[in-house]
């Protein structure tokens, strides 16, 4: 079964937690877009790992992981991830693939990236400062350096010369910045380059000759559908697709492969970064579903801003994206909640709204309208089947899936894996959290955080 995993609000809807074990049934699970922004956390015990770049099912012994064309890599990110892993007892050697036509990440990607915000001064967009943003303008201007490039040395030289030559331009002049040497950006990123090219390959092909051999693939998503760059509330989004369209561009596969596209809702919404967020909570309410939620970003460590539900917003991503069913993520962080809201549409000038406005002028004078629900005011965190919820806790779900129209696949309690009811079998069984794995070994995954300095520089 090939599955289409895609977040439905503004990211950190508990992807990686699903990828992870939805991993079990597949045997390649394959990232279609966005770069080192996204950060995908797994549980397992007591061992905690935060995916950037590389997909989430890793942990799987034997199965196979890709970096699709869609992506933006950050090369020294990726490095860092692929050691820090090999630290923790995993080896991504014969089972890591990065498509050759994904693009790199530059330093000048990330310095831009920065300055840039600054100068956006009250209207920040609120980036990571990974440089997607640069990385992908130059991916569609047709300048960039693609992972092909890097690995040719060659091609690097000529396309890193005349990328500098007019970044350090627009970083002096325009940015008031020191620029970066050729020749240290070169030495730095051919060593890069000369250490993935063993992962380097044509990943559609991959892909493609794995489902015509029956086998099954599952794609992850990263960020939500209004952080993307058509549906996302435009300015404040991503430079990518999250949505289910990026999954077949992002790694060159045609939609007669798809079998299901599920989509991930937090049971509340949250937005890291600026941008609107109509259901946002009141502040003493909001950091309180922030604390218990363990609200901050697994990229950044920002406090994530907290709302109410939004079914408008879930309207939206279930149409946009096709989806057949939702994933139902941290349900037990409203466990202690008096009165839970749900947001069923806005009022918009007098008018009924049901779907997500394009314009952010409209967006702006739509009132959301609730409806309120008694909460079950007791923990449901070691609660493995449906039945066993409390009523009020079910009410919530059932009004949910009765005001969208979808089927719920799975309910998530908790970080780990065993921390899920399942509703639909066809999915994964009863057992699929007993996934085999060597003992993982303490440390840190993922990447270091981003360095601060935006004089970093180098001449
Ligand atoms: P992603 O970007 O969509 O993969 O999500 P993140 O990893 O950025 O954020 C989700 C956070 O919630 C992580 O810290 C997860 O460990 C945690 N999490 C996932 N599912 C649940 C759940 O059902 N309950 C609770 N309390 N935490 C969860
Ligand atoms: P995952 O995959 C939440 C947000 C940033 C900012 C905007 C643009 O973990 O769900 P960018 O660096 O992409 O140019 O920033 O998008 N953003 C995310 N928010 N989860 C993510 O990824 C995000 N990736 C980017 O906070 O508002
Ligand atoms: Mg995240």
């Amino acid at each position: 079964m090939n599955i289409i995993i895609v977040g439905t609000q503004f990211g950190d809807e508990g992807k990686g937690k699903f990828i992870d074990l939805l991993a079990k049934k597949a045997d390649y699970i394959a990232r279609y877009q966005g770069g080192a922004n996204a950060g995908h956390t797994v549980v397992i015990g007591k061992n905690e790992f935060i995916f950037h770049l590389i997909p989430s099912g890793i942990l799987h012994k034997r199965k196979k992981c890709v970096i699709g064309n869609g992506l933006v890599v950050d090369p020294e990110t990726l490095l860092e991830e692929i050691k820090n892993l090999r630290k923790r007892g995993i080896d991504v050697k014969g089972r890591l693939f990065i498509s050759e036509n994904a693009h790199v990440v530059m330093p000048y990607h990330k310095l831009l990236d920065r300055v840039k915000e600054l100068r956006r001064k009250g209207k920040k967009i609120g980036t990571t400062g990974r440089g997607i943003g640069p990385c992908y303008t130059d991916k569609v201007a047709r300048t960039g350096i693609r992972v092909a490039d890097l690995i040719d040395e060659r091609a690097f030289k000529e396309k890193l010369r005349k990328n500098l030559d007019e970044k350090n331009r627009l970083l002096k002049k325009i940015y008031h910045q020191k620029g970066f040497s050729y020749k240290r950006v070169l030495a730095e990123y051919s060593s890069y380059g000369r250490k993935i090219k063993k992962y380097v390959t044509n990943t559609s092909l991959l892909i493609n000759q794995a489902i015509d051999k029956g086998k099954s693939i599952l794609f992850e998503g990263a960020q939500g559908t209004f952080l993307d760059i058509d549906w996302g509330t435009y300015p404040y989004v991503t430079s990518s697709h999250p949505v289910v369209g990026g999954a077949l561009t992002g790694l060159g596969v045609g939609p007669t492969k798809i079998d299901r596209v599920i989509g991930v809702a937090k049971a509340y919404t949250t937005r890291v970064g600026g941008g609107p967020l109509p259901t946002e909570l009141p502040k003493r309410l909001g950091e309180r579903v922030r604390e218990k939620g363990r609200e901050y970003g697994a990229t950044t460590g920002r406090p994530r801003r907290c709302g109410w539900i939004d079914l408008v917003l879930l309207r939206s991503a279930i149409q946009i994206n096709g989806l057949d069913s939702l994933i139902l993520t941290k349900l037990d962080v409203l466990d202690e909640l008096k009165e839970i809201k749900i947001c069923t549409h806005y009022k918009y000038r007098g008018k009924r709204m049901d779907y997500f406005p394009n314009s952010l002028k409209v967006l702006s004078q739509c009132k959301p309208q609730y409806e309120v629900l008694k909460g079950w005011r007791e923990s449901i965190s070691e609660i493995k089947t449906y039945k066993k919820l409390p009523v009020n806790a079910k009410k919530y779900v059932e009004r949910i899936k009765k005001v969208l129209g979808i089927k719920i696949a799975l309910i998530s309690v908790g970080p780990q894996r065993d921390q899920t009811i399942i509703l639909d079998k066809s999915l994964y069984g009863p057992l699929a959290h007993q996934v085999e794995h060597r003992p993982f070994k303490a440390g840190v995954t993922g990447s270091s955080p981003v360095r601060p300095t935006i004089n970093a520089a180098i001449v």
